[in-house]
């Protein structure tokens, strides 16, 4: 490693195809799944997600591929202009020439973007059907019956879909069941060809258990056909990698033991705050008033200390994990909501973690006090599914039998230092 191959820090941004590293074989994993079935890809936000469909678009392999992020959408109609916006951008020529063919909606389109003056393709599609809205199906069928009518095949990736759902389900349940159900009739025979047949293929993306939040709205079974894939946490090894790649790449010296220390203080890495750490490191490195003489002072343990404390104070990460603490609101009903709280916060004071009796005391207290007079039994379902949500949105992970902590180190800081 020399400055001029080590990758840039990503402190937010997706890792640009050509600096990712660690996920090459989960890419080979998604491609091997991608060959026989449709796919959903989880895994909690800012833990590389986007940066691994990224990849995928940009070294395709054997499909043409293209990614819209559906987070603010709020319609169906919306989704199927931004695929077919992205299928234009990325490919315009297999949209005019081939897509377009016989297909009157998307012609006029097409000549639009080509009057003088015209602002795009998004704006012609826009306005070439003032009943998108209505018409969200026939669009969607024939958009895909038009790709099955070509020799190419082409990869649609959905990023962050759970959040668009979410939307769906408070502004319109039923339009949202509707949605589910048309789509996945869409993804199999006898409508659509087999996955491994068909040149349609979709990796949906999301932060959110999808899959959990599907099944609470009692729609699961209309994704039940999507092959689960979760995008693997980094390994000890490969943070130690990351470390030295990214340190020794600028010159920077530092002892062994920091390494280790980064790990702890990481706790479960979210790959996020292992840049902002590193960069923060660099930082301070660059600031000591060793670093230009002959043998300057390397990194210490207690700079790592430094780091993460101030880490937690920034507004950098105060930005990022002000989602996670958010999120609990969009997402979870009461009971659980006001619990989820209450449990973290203790959580957050707790050095060894808590066991799941004194959780699940803590989740009787907050029913009572909020008045939720449940059945014993709808109540022990109602923890356990607080602690499954919990678990599978990364917030807690079980650190020994039935002991449960906060799964990262810096979440768990900043929780105590804001919420506790
Ligand atoms: N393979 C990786 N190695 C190191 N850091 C990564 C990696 N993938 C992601 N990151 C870090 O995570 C951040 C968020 O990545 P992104 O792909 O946008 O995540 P997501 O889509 O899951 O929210 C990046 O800015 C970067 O700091
Ligand atoms: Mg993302």
């Amino acid at each position: 490693m020399n400055a001029e191959n080590t990758p840039d820090f990503y402190t937010g941004s997706p890792v640009d195809a050509t600096d990712l590293k660690f996920r090459e074989e989960f890419v080979e994993d998604l491609w091997r799944s991608l060959r026989s079935q449709h796919v959903i890809l989880t895994a909690p936000r800012r833990t590389g997600k986007t940066s691994v469909m990224d990849y995928m678009r940009h070294f395709p392999r054997g499909f043409r591929v293209i990614a819209v992020n559906v987070q603010d959408l709020k319609h169906p109609a919306d989704v199927f202009q931004a695929i077919l916006d992205a299928l234009y951008d990325e490919h315009p020529d297999f949209v005019r020439d081939r897509i377009a063919a016989r297909w009157e909606l998307l012609t006029k389109a097409v000549e639009k973007v080509g009057e003088v003056g015209f602002a795009g393709f998004k704006i012609a599609l826009r306005h070439s059907d003032p009943d998108w809205r209505a018409n969200w199906r026939q669009h969607g069928e024939k958009l895909l019956h038009q790709i099955r009518g070509q020799d190419d095949s082409v990869l649609i990736i959905i990023d962050e879909l759970p959040d668009m759902l979410q939307s769906l389900h408070t502004d319109d349940p039923d339009l949202l069941e509707q949605f589910l159900a048309w789509w996945r009739k869409q993804r199999l025979p006898p409508t659509a060809p087999h996955p491994k047949d068909d040149r349609v293929r979709w990796l949906v993306g999301g932060s959110v258990n999808l899959k959990g939040s599907l099944s609470e709205w009692g729609f699961v079974d209309l994704v039940n056909d999507l092959d689960d894939l979760s995008l693997p946490v980094l390994t000890r090894a490969q943070i130690g990698e990351f470390v030295r790649d990214m340190l020794s790449g600028r010159a920077v010296r530092f002892e062994k033991a920091i390494t280790g220390r980064i790990i702890e203080r990481l706790g479960q890495p979210i790959p996020l705050f292992l840049q902002m750490a590193v960069q923060d490191l660099y930082r301070l490195w660059k600031k000591l008033p060793t670093k230009a003489t002959p043998d300057p002072a390397p990194l210490t343990v207690d700079d790592v200390d430094a780091v993460f404390d101030g880490l937690i104070r920034s507004s950098a990460a105060q930005d990022k994990l002000q989602h996670y603490y958010t999120r609990i609101r969009q997402y979870y009903p009461e009971p659980r909501r006001t619990a989820a709280y209450e449990v973290l916060r203790q959580l957050s004071l707790a050095a060894d973690g808590l066991t799941r009796r004194a959780l699940q005391q803590e989740f009787d207290r907050v029913c009572d006090d909020g008045g939720h007079e449940l059945p014993q039994h709808d109540r022990r379902q109602q923890f356990n599914q607080l602690m499954l949500n919990l678990e599978n949105d990364f917030y807690i992970n079980e650190i020994e039998e039935d002991r449960f902590g906060f799964a990262s180190g810096v979440m768990q800081a900043w929780w105590r230092k804001y919420y506790a």
